[in-house]
């Protein structure tokens, strides 16, 4: 697990600045979702933390380690796209065993890794099916299963639910949110959908234009978050700050293959 923190955190893009300067602190084991309009730069954070983008400035550190330059393989971050980027050609399985390779895990190991992370969201039956098999909610559960499988100390969802039809979106965000109880992991969900961040995470941090303009707590109503629910209000409201003191991982069983990181005395 991690405590994450983006330290005057500038990216840009060419002479385009769409992150000015970032300064945000994930507590180890909390569950955080970047709220906002599309276009704010809600990706591009993410993307920075997985090691997919280099900061154009500032610093930014997992567990008080500055990791700009540390290679996205060597960061131990599982992501979740939007598109859930399977690999085609590949079974279910071979997805899913794909981050272990580079962790030159043995292959009983690996095997062993990837029945526990299918488990775990329930998609052990189709290990040998390939990702054009599948439905839309089965191929979001193998990219959180891909996530998983090398039990990251960070885990990413890019808006995981959007291509989810609505019944499906409601069950997956009950999923999501009872997997991060059990596994304690660091997780930031990137949404711009209020309910599912309100309903999901343990902080809502409302940007803007690349600027956090207000940071909110699961139990601040939609309409609390002023700063993301009307573009055109909202843009030059100065930021609010709600006092917020993260949730303690819980102590849960956790699916065989997964230390449960609650248990770990974080
Ligand atoms: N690789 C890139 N090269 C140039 N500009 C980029 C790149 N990636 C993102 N941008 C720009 O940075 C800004 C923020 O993009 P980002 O993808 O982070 O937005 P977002 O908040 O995730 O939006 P959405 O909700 O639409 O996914 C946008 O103006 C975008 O065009
Ligand atoms: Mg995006």
């Amino acid at each position: 697990m991690a405590k994450i923190e983006f330290r005057n955190v500038v990216k840009r893009f060419g002479a385009v600045e769409v992150i000015p300067d970032m300064n945000l602190v994930i507590e180890d084991g909390e569950f955080v979702a970047l709220l906002g309009p599309s276009g704010c730069g809600k990706s591009t954070s993410l993307f920075m933390l997985a090691g997919i983008y280099l900061p154009s400035g500032g610093e930014l550190l997992f567990d008080g380690h500055v990791v700009n330059e540390v290679e996205a393989r060597d960061r131990n971050v599982g992501i979740v796209f939007q598109s859930y980027a399977l690999y085609p050609h590949m079974s279910v399985r071979d997805n899913i065993l794909f981050p272990l390779r580079f962790k030159k895990t043995p292959r009983d190991e690996a095997l062993a890794k990837v029945k526990a992370a299918a488990d775990l969201v329930r998609v052990a039956e189709l290990l040998d099916r390939r990702p054009g098999e599948l439905s839309g909610g089965q191929q979001q559960r193998v990219a959180l299963a891909r996530a998983l499988v090398k039990e990251p100390q960070l885990l990413l969802l890019d808006e995981p639910l959007s291509n989810l039809d609505a019944s499906l979106r409601l069950s997956m965000r009950t999923e999501i949110k009872s997997l991060h109880q059990q596994l304690g992991v660091t997780t930031v969900l990137v949404t711009h959908d209020q309910v599912e961040a309100t309903t999901m995470a343990d902080r809502i941090i409302c940007m803007r234009a690349g600027r956090i303009e207000q940071v909110g707590r699961r139990t601040t109503s939609t309409s609390g978050l002023r700063a993301c629910s009307s573009p055109a209000s909202s843009a030059r409201r100065p930021s609010t700050s709600l006092p917020v003191k993260p949730r303690a991982a819980r102590s849960r069983s956790t699916a065989p293959g997964f230390r449960s990181r609650a248990r770990r005395g974080r």
